[in-house]
Protein backbone atom coordinates (compact mmCIF):
# COMPACT_ATOMS: atom_id res chain seq x y z
CA UNK A 1 0.00 0.00 0.00
CA UNK A 2 1.45 3.80 -0.64
CA UNK A 3 2.44 6.00 2.22
CA UNK A 4 -0.16 8.43 2.78
CA UNK A 5 1.27 12.36 1.86
CA UNK A 6 0.73 12.76 5.28
CA UNK A 7 4.39 10.93 5.85
CA UNK A 8 5.43 11.07 1.92
CA UNK A 9 5.81 14.60 1.83
CA UNK A 10 7.76 15.33 4.78
CA UNK A 11 9.65 12.26 4.09
CA UNK A 12 10.79 13.28 0.55
CA UNK A 13 11.72 16.43 1.68
CA UNK A 14 14.64 14.95 3.85
CA UNK A 15 15.93 12.13 1.84
CA UNK A 16 19.31 13.26 1.28
CA UNK A 17 20.33 13.29 4.85
CA UNK A 18 18.36 10.15 5.74
CA UNK A 19 20.85 7.43 4.09
CA UNK A 20 21.23 4.59 4.84
CA UNK A 21 17.62 5.08 6.91
CA UNK A 22 14.00 4.97 4.62
CA UNK A 23 15.95 3.08 1.43
CA UNK A 24 12.85 1.40 1.62
CA UNK A 25 9.65 2.23 3.44
CA UNK A 26 7.06 -0.14 3.87
CA UNK A 27 3.39 1.23 4.96
CA UNK A 28 0.42 -0.82 6.96
CA UNK A 29 -2.64 0.99 7.70
CA UNK A 30 -3.07 -1.89 10.05
CA UNK A 31 -0.53 -4.32 10.86
CA UNK A 32 0.05 -6.60 14.16
CA UNK A 33 3.74 -4.89 15.08
CA UNK A 34 5.79 -2.98 13.34
CA UNK A 35 8.67 -4.86 15.32
CA UNK A 36 7.48 -8.43 13.93
CA UNK A 37 7.05 -7.21 10.44
CA UNK A 38 10.31 -5.47 10.17
CA UNK A 39 11.90 -8.87 11.56
CA UNK A 40 10.89 -11.14 9.31
CA UNK A 41 12.28 -8.78 6.26
CA UNK A 42 15.50 -8.83 8.08
CA UNK A 43 15.03 -12.68 7.83
CA UNK A 44 14.36 -11.99 4.48
CA UNK A 45 17.28 -10.02 3.17
CA UNK A 46 15.92 -6.42 3.71
CA UNK A 47 18.50 -3.53 3.36
CA UNK A 48 19.48 -1.51 5.98
CA UNK A 49 17.61 1.23 6.67
CA UNK A 50 14.00 -0.56 5.63
CA UNK A 51 11.61 1.35 7.43
CA UNK A 52 8.10 -0.44 8.71
CA UNK A 53 5.59 2.44 9.55
CA UNK A 54 2.01 1.73 10.46
CA UNK A 55 -1.29 4.00 11.41
CA UNK A 56 -2.19 1.44 13.81
CA UNK A 57 -1.30 -1.66 15.73
CA UNK A 58 -3.34 -4.82 17.05
CA UNK A 59 -0.55 -6.64 18.89
CA UNK A 60 2.40 -3.54 19.47
CA UNK A 61 5.20 -4.94 21.50
CA UNK A 62 6.58 -3.09 24.87
CA UNK A 63 9.44 -3.41 26.78
CA UNK A 64 9.52 -6.27 29.49
CA UNK A 65 6.92 -8.22 27.36
CA UNK A 66 4.46 -5.39 27.75
CA UNK A 67 2.00 -4.65 25.22
CA UNK A 68 2.06 -0.88 23.51
CA UNK A 69 -0.86 0.73 23.06
CA UNK A 70 -1.33 1.59 19.35
CA UNK A 71 -4.61 3.09 18.23
CA UNK A 72 -5.55 4.16 14.27
CA UNK A 73 -4.04 7.56 13.71
CA UNK A 74 -3.26 8.18 17.41
CA UNK A 75 0.76 8.04 17.30
CA UNK A 76 3.83 7.29 15.61
CA UNK A 77 4.86 3.51 15.34
CA UNK A 78 7.42 2.66 13.90
CA UNK A 79 10.88 0.06 13.11
CA UNK A 80 13.88 0.64 11.52
CA UNK A 81 16.37 -1.83 10.18
CA UNK A 82 20.05 -1.96 10.81
CA UNK A 83 22.40 -4.33 10.43
CA UNK A 84 25.15 -2.96 12.73
CA UNK A 85 28.72 -4.10 13.91
CA UNK A 86 28.61 -5.51 17.75
CA UNK A 87 29.86 -2.13 18.87
CA UNK A 88 27.49 -0.04 17.47
CA UNK A 89 24.61 -2.56 18.08
CA UNK A 90 25.07 -2.11 21.80
CA UNK A 91 24.27 1.59 21.88
CA UNK A 92 21.36 1.57 19.48
CA UNK A 93 18.80 2.26 21.43
CA UNK A 94 20.09 4.73 23.65
CA UNK A 95 21.14 6.57 20.49
CA UNK A 96 17.20 6.39 19.42
CA UNK A 97 16.02 7.39 22.52
CA UNK A 98 18.06 10.53 22.21
CA UNK A 99 17.28 10.89 18.41
CA UNK A 100 13.40 10.72 19.41
CA UNK A 101 14.21 13.19 22.40
CA UNK A 102 15.60 15.76 20.30
CA UNK A 103 13.00 15.53 17.93
CA UNK A 104 10.21 16.01 19.70
CA UNK A 105 12.11 18.91 21.58
CA UNK A 106 13.05 20.49 18.09
CA UNK A 107 9.74 19.87 16.58
CA UNK A 108 6.89 20.84 19.92
CA UNK A 109 9.17 22.77 22.30
CA UNK A 110 8.46 20.58 25.11
CA UNK A 111 11.80 19.28 26.18
CA UNK A 112 11.50 15.37 27.10
CA UNK A 113 13.31 13.36 29.96
CA UNK A 114 15.24 10.03 29.18
CA UNK A 115 14.16 7.53 31.58
CA UNK A 116 17.66 4.99 31.38
CA UNK A 117 17.82 2.94 29.37
CA UNK A 118 15.52 4.52 26.60
CA UNK A 119 11.65 5.98 28.09
CA UNK A 120 10.86 9.21 27.21
CA UNK A 121 8.85 11.61 30.15
CA UNK A 122 7.28 14.74 29.32
CA UNK A 123 6.41 16.83 32.51
CA UNK A 124 9.19 15.73 34.78
CA UNK A 125 11.44 13.05 35.25
CA UNK A 126 10.24 9.43 36.23
CA UNK A 127 8.43 10.22 39.26
CA UNK A 128 6.85 13.38 38.52
CA UNK A 129 5.90 13.12 34.65
CA UNK A 130 4.28 10.50 32.24
CA UNK A 131 5.73 8.44 29.60
CA UNK A 132 5.47 9.73 25.95
CA UNK A 133 7.61 7.64 24.04
CA UNK A 134 9.36 3.91 23.79
CA UNK A 135 11.87 2.55 22.26
CA UNK A 136 12.43 -1.62 21.36
CA UNK A 137 15.15 -2.86 20.24
CA UNK A 138 14.90 -7.10 19.36
CA UNK A 139 17.64 -8.45 17.41
CA UNK A 140 18.40 -11.76 15.39
CA UNK A 141 21.05 -13.42 12.93
CA UNK A 142 20.37 -14.60 9.85
CA UNK A 143 23.32 -16.49 7.98
CA UNK A 144 26.55 -15.04 9.76
CA UNK A 145 25.41 -11.30 10.29
CA UNK A 146 23.73 -9.75 12.78
CA UNK A 147 20.20 -7.28 12.35
CA UNK A 148 18.41 -4.73 14.72
CA UNK A 149 15.04 -3.69 14.87
CA UNK A 150 14.67 -0.52 16.43
CA UNK A 151 11.16 0.26 17.29
CA UNK A 152 9.79 3.08 18.59
CA UNK A 153 6.29 4.44 19.38
CA UNK A 154 5.25 7.83 20.33
CA UNK A 155 2.12 9.00 21.68
CA UNK A 156 0.89 11.99 19.72
CA UNK A 157 -3.03 12.42 20.10
CA UNK A 158 -4.41 11.22 23.89
CA UNK A 159 -6.49 8.15 23.94
CA UNK A 160 -8.79 7.04 26.26
CA UNK A 161 -6.06 4.56 28.46
CA UNK A 162 -6.99 1.24 30.59
CA UNK A 163 -6.43 3.23 33.99
CA UNK A 164 -3.28 1.73 35.48
CA UNK A 165 -1.83 3.39 32.09
CA UNK A 166 -3.33 6.70 32.50
CA UNK A 167 -1.60 7.63 35.24
CA UNK A 168 1.71 7.11 33.70
CA UNK A 169 1.12 8.05 30.24
CA UNK A 170 0.78 10.90 27.90
CA UNK A 171 0.49 12.47 24.45
CA UNK A 172 2.28 15.19 22.68
CA UNK A 173 -1.21 16.95 22.14
CA UNK A 174 -2.44 16.18 25.54
CA UNK A 175 0.58 18.18 26.52
CA UNK A 176 0.56 20.93 23.85
CA UNK A 177 -3.00 21.71 23.45
CA UNK A 178 -2.40 22.00 19.74
CA UNK A 179 -1.88 19.31 16.97
CA UNK A 180 1.02 17.89 15.88
CA UNK A 181 1.83 17.12 12.47
CA UNK A 182 3.16 13.32 12.80
CA UNK A 183 4.89 13.30 9.20
CA UNK A 184 6.72 16.16 9.84
CA UNK A 185 7.51 14.46 13.49
CA UNK A 186 8.62 11.05 11.79
CA UNK A 187 10.75 12.33 9.31
CA UNK A 188 12.97 14.65 12.12
CA UNK A 189 12.78 12.03 14.57
CA UNK A 190 14.72 9.81 11.13
CA UNK A 191 16.98 12.82 10.34
CA UNK A 192 17.84 13.10 14.24
CA UNK A 193 17.88 8.79 14.33
CA UNK A 194 20.54 8.42 10.93
CA UNK A 195 23.05 11.31 12.42
CA UNK A 196 23.50 9.51 15.67
CA UNK A 197 23.90 5.97 13.90
CA UNK A 198 26.29 8.26 11.56
CA UNK A 199 27.95 8.97 15.20
CA UNK A 200 28.44 5.76 16.35
CA UNK A 201 29.36 4.28 12.92
CA UNK A 202 32.48 6.90 13.19
CA UNK A 203 33.17 5.79 16.59
CA UNK A 204 31.81 9.05 18.02
CA UNK A 205 29.29 6.96 21.18
CA UNK A 206 30.95 9.79 23.70
CA UNK A 207 28.61 12.41 21.30
CA UNK A 208 25.27 10.04 22.06
CA UNK A 209 26.41 9.48 25.51
CA UNK A 210 26.92 13.08 26.71
CA UNK A 211 23.84 14.01 24.74
CA UNK A 212 21.87 11.04 26.32
CA UNK A 213 23.31 12.25 29.66
CA UNK A 214 21.97 15.90 28.81
CA UNK A 215 18.62 14.26 28.35
CA UNK A 216 18.47 12.23 31.71
CA UNK A 217 20.00 14.78 33.90
CA UNK A 218 16.81 15.06 36.13
CA UNK A 219 17.24 11.51 37.09
CA UNK A 220 20.76 11.88 38.19
CA UNK A 221 20.49 11.74 41.90
CA UNK A 222 17.39 10.27 42.21
CA UNK A 223 16.75 6.98 44.46
CA UNK A 224 16.05 3.99 42.30
CA UNK A 225 15.38 -0.37 42.79
CA UNK A 226 15.26 -2.91 40.72
CA UNK A 227 15.75 -6.85 40.58
CA UNK A 228 18.37 -8.76 40.73
CA UNK A 229 18.58 -12.51 41.58
CA UNK A 230 15.49 -12.41 43.25
CA UNK A 231 16.31 -9.80 45.79
CA UNK A 232 15.24 -5.97 45.18
CA UNK A 233 18.03 -3.93 44.88
CA UNK A 234 18.41 -0.35 45.13
CA UNK A 235 20.83 2.88 45.57
CA UNK A 236 21.01 6.47 43.88
CA UNK A 237 21.46 7.01 40.25
CA UNK A 238 24.93 8.57 39.74
CA UNK A 239 26.02 8.75 35.87
CA UNK A 240 26.11 6.46 32.36
CA UNK A 241 28.98 5.36 31.39
CA UNK A 242 30.43 5.28 27.94
CA UNK A 243 29.23 1.97 27.21
CA UNK A 244 25.74 3.11 28.03
CA UNK A 245 25.33 1.03 31.26
CA UNK A 246 23.96 3.27 34.25
CA UNK A 247 25.90 3.36 36.94
CA UNK A 248 24.46 3.18 40.73
CA UNK A 249 25.75 3.86 44.35
CA UNK A 250 24.25 1.66 46.33
CA UNK A 251 25.14 0.82 50.33
CA UNK A 252 26.64 -2.21 48.72
CA UNK A 253 29.27 -0.10 46.22
CA UNK A 254 28.88 0.89 42.49
CA UNK A 255 26.13 -1.01 40.86
CA UNK A 256 27.05 -1.25 36.74
CA UNK A 257 23.15 -1.79 35.13
CA UNK A 258 23.36 -2.83 31.36
CA UNK A 259 19.85 -4.56 31.14
CA UNK A 260 16.34 -4.40 33.01
CA UNK A 261 13.93 -1.67 34.68
CA UNK A 262 14.37 0.20 37.03
CA UNK A 263 11.42 1.74 40.09
CA UNK A 264 11.71 5.35 40.57
CA UNK A 265 10.85 5.82 44.73
C1 LIG B 1 8.32 0.42 25.59
O1 LIG B 1 7.78 -0.50 26.23
O2 LIG B 1 8.60 1.50 26.10
C2 LIG B 1 8.69 0.20 24.15
C3 LIG B 1 7.54 0.50 23.23
C4 LIG B 1 7.89 0.34 21.77
C5 LIG B 1 6.67 0.51 20.88
C6 LIG B 1 7.03 0.53 19.43
S1 LIG B 1 5.66 1.01 18.41
C7 LIG B 1 6.56 0.56 16.99
C8 LIG B 1 7.32 -0.71 17.30
N1 LIG B 1 6.51 -1.89 17.07
C9 LIG B 1 6.21 -2.56 18.17
O3 LIG B 1 5.54 -3.58 18.24
N2 LIG B 1 6.78 -1.93 19.23
C10 LIG B 1 7.55 -0.77 18.82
Amino acid sequence: MNLPREFAEPLDRVAGVLAPLAARVVWHAETGSTNADMAALAEAGAPEGCIVIADAQTAGRGRMGRSWSSPPGAGIYASVLFRPSPSVARMLTLATGVAVADAIDVSTGIAPVLKWPNDVYLGGGPTSGRKVAGILAEAGVSGRETWVVVGFGINVLPVVLPRELAARATSLEGELGRSVDRGELLATCLCHLAARYEDLRRGRSRAVTDAWRYRASATFGKPVEWDENGAVQSGVVRDLDDEGALIVDTPGGVARLVSGELRWM
